[in-house]
């Protein structure tokens, strides 16, 4: 019996962060990149063109409020090459973005412990109004020490209790979202002069351990009210969350071996929740190299390999995993029993891709340095689409979550080349479907969570009268 199960369509994200170095550390040098016009509204307004061309699902953009000054135990490395440092913030230019685009998703990374949930949930209503309902919100918890000293800490807090603030953060978020005003709160009554009607519109009152809110939500409800949910919980406390807040889920490796447990453990745990677990999309960092021909698309790779800057590459990766690198010896096996504060998960991922193998700094620092911590896909069009392919069965994942060597160029070779095969082989939209990003995800009519969803006990009918969301 042939095997009749449709295949699942694949989904790709376009990865992006407005500083000089995202996760190829030294190819701002390259000709064909544009990485330092990062500061300028038309990189990003020609990106998101770029993007909708290419039937991109979203834009993701990354964030932290960390100075990456674990690396010799100060900021100047990474500043010197421009490792993820300087960086903007990445909500700005996204009105700009959807004005020149009608379809392309953003994805916003935002941290639940570093901003009061108040001002932060009116930000993404007025978003997901301007965009139409094309905002995702990236939930993030920080795992630098500079970042926490920056917003005030004194130090880290402890990885877990990370987690606990942000379930907290989230349940502030969700009651302004879903539970302040009726749908039909805003009556926009011209003839009797009525914009509002107070009785449909009540405050939150939140009492936390962490957060305080007691007032109404001051925006009108957004199309999809809840931004798009995602996050990238990848610890065993991270998966938890994951699973029971994240609608899609960023997940990095350099082999499925690291990556489809995770997926599984996941989704396990998002149907012990009552979630359906296949509605959780995950999507798996990569990079593509692709031209016409496969020697073109080498010839490319060894051209970019020509600028790659792998002392870069371990400061990120000293960033991420809080530990200096520098006073590594290159050639020194690294000792996978290292455990940090920071993203334990980076270091660790390198020993079960490949546990019989000694990793070295130097060669850590090679793998790292186009792209980051996926693999990277080099071929023709063809061989491309049967790497992704393969990827896919092999991780459960549901798409990619792409970086780049070169920006725009990468993006626009993966919509000009990649794309095309994939929608011949019936894996990739012909279209984008209409409607916000949650219903170019679900379905239409699925501009909302579902009511499965935790956010959806926020509700007004879920409670009665006055929302009170003591923890
Ligand atoms: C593809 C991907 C993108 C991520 N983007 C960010 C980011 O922009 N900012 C951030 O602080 N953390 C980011 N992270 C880190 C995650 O939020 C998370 O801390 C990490 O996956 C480790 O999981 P854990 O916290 O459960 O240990 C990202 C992780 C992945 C896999």
């Amino acid at each position: 019996m042939p095997n009749t199960t449709p295949r699942k369509e694949i989904r790709v994200n376009a990865f992006a962060m407005a500083t000089p170095v995202h996760h190829s550390p030294g190819l701002w040098r390259h000709p064909d990149d544009r990485s330092l016009a990062y500061t300028s509204l038309e990189y990003w307004t020609d990106l998101a063109q770029i993007l909708e061309r290419g039937k991109f699902d979203a834009l993701f953009i990354a964030d932290s409020m960390a100075s990456n000054d674990v690396y010799g135990g100060s900021y100047h490395a990474a500043l010197k090459v421009g490792a993820q440092l300087p960086k903007l913030d990445p909500i700005v230019a996204v009105s700009a973005m959807a004005r020149v685009t009608t379809h392309l998703g953003f994805g916003i990374t935002s941290n639940a412990l570093y901003e009061p949930p108040y001002p932060f949930a009116r930000r993404m209503s007025t978003l997901d109004h301007l965009t139409k309902g094309r905002i995702g919100w990236n939930i993030v918890t920080g795992h630098t020490t500079s970042g926490a000293r920056a917003v005030g800490e004194k130090a880290l807090t402890p990885h877990d209790q990370r987690y606990d603030i942000a379930d907290e953060y989230l349940d502030a978020v969700y009651a302004l979202w879903e539970g302040s005003w009726d749908d039909d709160a805003a009556v926009r009554d011209r003839e009797h002069l009525v914009f509002a009607d107070p009785a449909k519109i009540r405050p939150i009152v939140h009492r936390g351990q962490h957060f305080q809110v007691e007032a109404i939500h001051l925006a009108e409800p957004s199309p999809q009210r809840t931004p798009v949910l995602f996050q990238a919980g990848a610890s065993t406390r991270g998966r938890a969350f994951a699973a029971r807040h994240a609608e899609c889920i960023f997940v990095s490796g350099p082999s499925p071996t690291v990556i489809a447990p995770v997926v599984a453990d996941t989704r396990r745990r998002a149907a012990a929740l009552g979630r359906d677990p296949r509605e959780i999309l995950f999507f798996s960092m990569a990079t593509v190299i692709v031209g016409a021909t496969e020697d073109e698309a080498r010839a490319k790779l060894e051209d970019y390999r020509r600028y790659i800057n792998p002392e870069a590459a371990l400061i990120l990766f000293s960033g991420w995993t809080g530990i200096d690198f520098s006073t590594w010896d290159l050639d020194a096996p690294i000792r996978f029993d290292d455990r940090a504060q920071g993203l334990v998960s980076a270091l660790e991922a390198f020993s079960i891709a490949d546990p019989d193998r000694v990793w070295t700094v130097r060669e850590l620092a090679e793998h790292n340095a186009i792209g980051g911590r996926g693999p990277v896909f080099v071929g023709s069009a063809e061989q491309v689409a049967d790497q992704i392919e393969a990827w896919v069965e092999a991780t459960d994942v549901d798409g990619l979550n792409l970086s780049y060597a070169v920006t725009p160029g990468g993006f626009a070779d993966f919509g000009t080349y990649v794309v095309p095969e994939l929608q011949r082989r019936g894996r990739f939209k012909a279209d984008y479907a209409p409607g916000t990003l949650r219903e170019k995800i679900y379905g239409a009519g699925r501009a909302r969570l579902p009511d499965t969803h935790p956010a959806a006990g926020f509700r007004p009918g879920a409670t009665d009268g006055v929302q009170r969301h003591a923890v």
